[in-house]
């Protein structure tokens, strides 16, 4: 059973507790959120201007929307702003700035019909965060910049909670990853033959879970939640801004989601930073969960769109 909490009123323990069960977690806007959500807003408007951000794919050959987002993107995700607005948000929402880590945030774009369908705006197939090398306790932070519709949000497919899918995650190597493939996602548009984990049997996604809420509100979800990216068909593109969360408390105590069927290599532990000054996390923590990382390509660095994780 998966149950949807609206504004729940309880601690970040209790929270987490309740993603570690599979629930889904739904947060009306609120100072932080606002804040975070404009300055995204602001930074998609100029880049855009003077077209309409959600429309502009209509006005523009899709070469050169690509072109807008691989220098958005990355200057997005790596403003200082950025960081100290996702601070912010996380202390609003009670957060222990010594025990809570965070990722860079990623914008993500969908955009209406057929116009671009790989690459820098991937529509991700169904997945779990835990295949790409996310920890079973990593908490996903999901707003949108503009409001939802109901055709363009995501989906999720809680009846996999529990039950294992087969899928790739065993040829996942994270670090692989982070050196080669993500780096050329610009240069995909059309297709994608970048190799990610993906299902291997063919699932019941109907009936799929779609929440829809207004620009600057919160979906928070556990990174062992089956979910994917709904085709866009509203007519316009979907902006959004995800993070990725961790406490080193529950990770010290390997404590999370169940693990079902995810078996990749590597940990994406070595990108996350402390919430009160930016440390990384202590490395016997992360060896826990690694005790053979190599030097090279353990911390990701996104040097263009970052949408490995799209949705
Ligand atoms: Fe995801």
């Amino acid at each position: 059973m998966t149950a949807i909490y609206f504004d729940p009123v309880c601690s970040d323990e209790q929270r987490r507790a309740l993603l570690y069960n599979g629930d889904i977690l739904v947060y009306s806007p609120r100072p932080s959120t606002r804040a975070f959500c404009e300055f995204a807003r602001a930074m998609i408007r100029e880049a855009f201007a003077p077209l309409d951000p959600e429309r502009a794919q209509f006005s523009l050959p899709v070469e050169r929307f690509v072109a807008i987002l691989a220098d958005l993107k990355p200057r997005f995700i790596h403003h200082p702003q950025s960081k100290a607005l996702i601070r912010e948000l996380l202390q609003e929402f009670g957060c222990d700035p010594e025990d809570t880590y965070f990722d860079v945030p990623r914008l993500r774009t969908m955009t209406h019909g057929d116009y671009l369908r790989a690459g820098i705006a991937y529509a991700l197939h169904p997945h779990r965060d835990t295949w790409y090398a996310a920890p079973l306790c990593q908490q996903n932070w999901w707003l949108p910049i503009y409001d939802l519709d109901v055709t363009n949000c995501m989906a999720f497919h809680p009846q996999y909670w529990a039950q294992p899918v087969r899928n790739g995650s065993s040829r996942y190597n994270h670090y692989e990853w982070n050196r080669t493939a993500r780096g050329s996602a610009a240069q995909h548009i059309q297709t994608d033959a970048r190799e990610q984990p993906r299902p291997e049997e063919p699932l019941e996604l109907e009936p799929e879970l779609r929440i829809v809420c207004r620009a600057g509100s919160v979906i928070l979800f556990s990174g062992a939640q089956l979910h994917s990216t709904v085709a866009n068909t509203s007519g316009r593109t979907r902006f959004s801004i995800d993070f990725r969360v961790a406490s080193a408390s529950d990770l010290a105590a390997r404590y999370g989601a169940l693990n079902v069927d995810s078996a990749p290599q590597g940990t994406t532990l070595w990108e996350l930073r402390r919430v009160s000054d930016l440390a990384r996390l202590p490395e016997e923590i992360i060896r826990l969960y690694d005790s053979t990382a190599p030097e090279e390509g353990r911390e990701y660095v996104p040097s263009v769109a970052a949408d490995a994780l799209a949705t």
